[in-house]
């Protein structure tokens, strides 16, 4: 579904951001921005601000900015297209989408979720009334009380073949479109039934209160199938759903976690004993879009699942995705023959509190599990262990995170750290091969000079980028056809530079407001952008002292900020060649250690241009 780069340019200026934020923030002018307290944490003095004019907000508070997109994708926890759609609707700009489903095939859609939503009205009716004593006497034996059926929305389909299709017909719903919902099943005569008799019935909900199908379970132990659900169709794709999630967001925000768990029986005694961040993958493997949907509210990932479970090892096939969206996962193995919903009866919210205390990383659960197999004995399984482990870490984006678990696994299983970075540098180069429509393969993907703190970005570069970006155009292009993005350490602003560079090349030209059209979706990004743009920049006598800066002096003071970087950057090279030649006895790493002192010490002030600062061969380390 692709809205047109100029629509979405139109709804971004016809938008009024301090309209939109001023519906969630009291705003009060100060200078040129608004400030209020920001809506994304708790603070006592506003530190959220506003700028009409930029049409951008940032907290320094918390960090988060962006455009009007960004602030409803993350208060309202939308994606970017319902951002987009919202908008539009409410500055009242007609969308026509390119390869999108029809109007028809729209109202199709809806009728389908009016569909649902009077089919869950008809068994949660039923189950209250007089034909759901089954149903209670059911929940009852599990537990499940009058709030927990509410609050799910639980039913009951009576043990009848026509009882939904006659409420159905008496509502005046079409019979195609029970049919496409798979509420109701055509046989080849003819002849329409219901699809669920005699079993207890658990609405899937989604955050947007729509609901998109039904898991039904049987009531007997040996009754088959155990579960029988909704068909795939356009409003249920059981890959994008999770269980319970409606219920579950705004304690998975407060705690900024979330629980995993596999079956709708979990979700309920959990969220029943008051652990109530917690959704269930419905038995299958975490899929991509499932990991995505999460990471709009936390990142932090617990996963609670039988101790013989299949789901752990389909758990770990979607290790990769999650840490390719950047999150975080520990795991908690439960007693065996223990499921989350017999242990929470067992042991009570407390009890799994204290589990989940003890949760490991999965990089601990991985290698545990091999050194628990005997592999960390022999020189070959330690081998592929390291290849294991290095292959996961290669997936995280941020640098930070790949030096720390290298570090961790080095100390905690007496791997040599030398060994593991020298198999990430292989893992990353060979990843950046790969990926044909990513950076060019000059981007620099060291572990850092410092620790930084999460968020943190090296103040040189993020300087430099400000400058750049308040630069005349034409200063602007010369500079961008002379730096190497290699140089730059944080990946985020190589992503960024990136994006200027591509701006430049199709439009001849920066143009901020218009950048973000390059960015889209991608909230990261929102923002650095916003973080570039809102935050006053340092009085440039940082680099200057004396003189205040008059146009003739912007080009030397970028100058001078690229230096910055550059020598930043070396130095920070040298450190980790001095390291690796300590532990490493290794002639050519120690000819380039050498080399890189000579160039550090050159005379950089002597340097008066761009194109006279060394070049130096990042990629090969
Ligand atoms: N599942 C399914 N179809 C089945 C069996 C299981 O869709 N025939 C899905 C359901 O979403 C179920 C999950 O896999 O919730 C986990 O299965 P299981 O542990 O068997 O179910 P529980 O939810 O734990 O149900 P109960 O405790 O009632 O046995
Ligand atoms: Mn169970």
């Amino acid at each position: 579904m692709r809205i047109p780069e100029h629509k979405i340019d139109e709804i971004r200026a016809a938008a009024d951001i301090l309209d939109v934020v001023s519906g969630f923030v009291r705003l009060k002018k100060a200078g040129r921005n608004y400030t209020g307290l920001c809506p994304f944490h708790r603070e006592k003095t506003p530190s959220f601000n506003v700028n009409p004019e930029r049409g951008i907000f940032k907290c320094f508070g918390c960090g988060k900015g962006g455009n009007v997109f960004t602030f409803l994708m993350e208060i309202e926890h939308i994606s970017f297209l319902d951002a987009v759609d919202m908008l539009a609707e409410r500055y009242g700009i007609a969308l026509e989408r390119q390869g999108g489903p029809s109007k028809e095939t729209r109202e199709e859609i809806e009728a389908m979720y009016e569909a649902n939503r009077l089919a869950a009205r008809f068994f949660y009716d039923t189950l209250q009334g007089e034909r759901g004593k089954k149903g209670r006497e059911y929940f009852a034996s599990r537990d499940w009380n009058a709030n927990t059926q509410r609050v799910f929305g639980l039913g009951f389909a009576q043990d009848d073949w026509h009882a939904f299709l006659h409420f159905a017909r008496e509502k005046g719903l079409s019979e195609d479109v029970l049919e496409a919902t798979g509420l109701i099943i055509r046989k080849e005569t003819g002849n329409t039934y219901d699809r669920f008799r005699n079993r207890v019935v658990f609405p899937i909900i989604s955050v947007g209160k729509k609901v998109l199908g039904f898991g039904a379970r049987a009531l007997g132990a040996d009754e088959h199938p155990k579960y029988l659900n909704s068909p795939e169709s356009p409003v249920y794709n059981k890959s994008r759903i999770l269980y319970g999630l409606a219920q579950a967001h705004p304690a998975i925000r407060e705690k900024d976690a979330v629980i995993l768990v596999e079956g709708y029986a979990d979700v309920l005694s959990l969220y029943q004993a008051g652990v109530q961040n917690v959704v269930a993958t419905s038995g299958t493997a975490l899929t991509p879009e499932q990991v995505r949907l999460l990471a709009r509210y936390t990142h932090n990932l617990f996963f609670l699942y039988d101790a013989d479970s299949a789901g752990l090892n389909a758990m770990l096939r979607g290790i990769d995705v999650i840490l390719e969206e950047d999150c975080d996962s520990r795991i908690v193995q439960l007693p065996a023959g223990e499921d989350p919903d017999s242990f929470v009866r067992r042991h009570g919210a407390e009890g799994v509190r204290t589990t989940l205390e003890q949760a490991v990383s999965f990089v601990d659960f991985i290698t545990d599990r091999f050194r628990d197999e005997g592999q960390l004995e022999t020189p070959e399984g330690k081998t592929q262990v390291i290849h294991r482990i290095v292959d996961l870490v290669a997936r995280m984006d941020d640098p930070i995170r790949r030096e720390f678990y290298i570090h961790h696994v080095a100390e905690k299983y007496g791997i040599y750290e030398t060994v593991l970075y020298r198999e990430l540098d292989r893992e990353l180069k060979s990843r950046g091969r790969k990926r044909e429509a990513a950076p060019p393969p000059e981007v620099y993907r060291e572990h850092p000079a410092e620790i930084l703190s999460e968020g943190e970005m090296p103040k040189e570069e993020k300087r430099f980028c400000q400058l750049l970006l308040l630069a005349p155009s034409a200063l602007q292009s010369e500079v961008l056809s002379h730096i190497r993005i290699g140089y730059f350490h944080d990946t985020r602003m190589q992503q960024f530079l990136h994006v200027l560079l591509e701006q430049q090349e199709h439009e001849g030209a920066i143009d901020i407001d218009a950048l973000w059209g390059y960015v889209d979706d991608d909230v990261a990004m929102h923002n650095l952008l916003a973080d570039m743009l809102m935050e006053p920049l340092r009085p440039i006598s940082d680099w200057s002292q004396k003189q205040t800066v008059t146009p003739t002096d912007e080009r030397r003071v970028l100058l001078d900020a690229y230096k910055n970087v550059v020598g930043r950057t070396l130095e920070h090279h040298a450190n980790t060649l001095q390291q690796r030649t300590r532990k490493a006895d290794d002639p050519e790493l120690l000819q380039r250690f050498v080399e890189l002192q000579r160039l550090i010490k050159i005379n950089w002030a002597g340097i008066r241009a761009f194109e006279d600062i060394p070049e130096f061969d990042t990629e090969e380390l």
